[in-house]
């Protein structure tokens, strides 16, 4: 991928941005991956948020939901069971985390891993309301995850893979912490088409889960290279395609929101 910014500079930009609507969530002022600053939702059919789960999440709190800004619904993908461990890869307020929680049950544990340290305040307090004793926040980055070998069931990820400057670093790494025969569930911005180099520039578009969003090719490339087998990826849109073993003819880059699975 030709990338105009160091991968310093994207990571202070998606700090910057989550971290800000970290601090200012208010239940009031329920947040959205996007905000004022970019091209963003108004401009693409995507959307973003609690809206997008396909359970009931009356039992959250609106600190919870509210702060939600996911592109799809993980959870469903997973097919969690109790006692296993699962892994949330960019957690931001722990919605991800807390729904894995229900499932997983008492003798199960759920780590969420988060780069933006207002992030994780923010889920600890979240916790704190949900009381979700098995639930555990870990500050760090996708790409180099605090997380022990082969140690965890499921890995999880809500709209945070296309946020980084490294897909093939979080894949890898996705890889070394699942256990032999452990499931990666994850819904994420993809394309199909590439965006051009000055579109991947624009720091407010990329930590707006835009510009960062990888071709589809591409992104099942870097999966197949971590070591992954049994690669889907769908359109949430259209999910009785399976687009794991396409090439895109798009020139101009489609945007949309992919369900991903595959196993180690
Ligand atoms: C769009 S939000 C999604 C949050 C959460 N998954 C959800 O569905 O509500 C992206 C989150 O990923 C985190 N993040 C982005 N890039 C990251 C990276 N390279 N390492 C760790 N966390 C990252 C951000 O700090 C932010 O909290």
């Amino acid at each position: 991928m030709t990338n105009f910014n160091s991968p310093e500079a994207i990571y202070e930009a998606v700090q910057d941005r989550y971290g800000r609507i970290a601090t200012d969530f208010t239940p009031q002022t329920a947040a959205s991956c996007c905000d004022e600053s970019t091209v963003c939702c108004d401009e693409t059919a995507v959307t973003f948020g609690a809206g997008l789960y396909e359970v009931d999440l009356d039992n959250l709190p609106v600190d919870v939901t509210g702060l939600s800004l996911g592109c799809g619904d993980p959870i469903a993908l997973a097919n969690l069971m109790p006692g296993q461990t699962v892994l949330d890869l960019g957690s931001g307020g722990g919605i991800d985390c807390f729904l894995a929680a229900q499932r997983v049950g008492p003798s199960g544990h759920v780590i969420g891993v988060d780069m933006t340290p207002a992030m994780i305040d923010k889920a600890n307090r979240n916790k704190a309301k949900v009381a979700a004793d098995t639930v555990e926040f870990r500050l760090g980055h996708i790409e180099d995850l605090p997380v022990a070998d082969d140690s965890v069931d499921v890995v999880v990820s809500n709209c945070v893979i296309n946020l980084s400057p490294d897909k093939t670093a979080v894949f890898r790494e996705a890889y070394r912490v699942l256990k032999p025969g452990g499931l990666l569930a994850v819904s994420d911005m993809v394309t199909q088409g590439q965006f051009s180099p000055e579109a991947r520039a624009d720091l407010a578009a990329w930590s707006g889960c835009i510009t960062g969003a990888e071709d589809v090719a591409v992104y099942v490339a870097a999966m197949r290279q971590a070591g992954f087998s049994q690669i889907s990826l769908r359109d949430k849109a259209a999910p009785h395609v399976e687009l794991a073993g396409t090439i895109s003819l798009a020139v101009a880059p489609r945007l949309f929101s992919a369900r991903i699975t595959a196993v180690k």
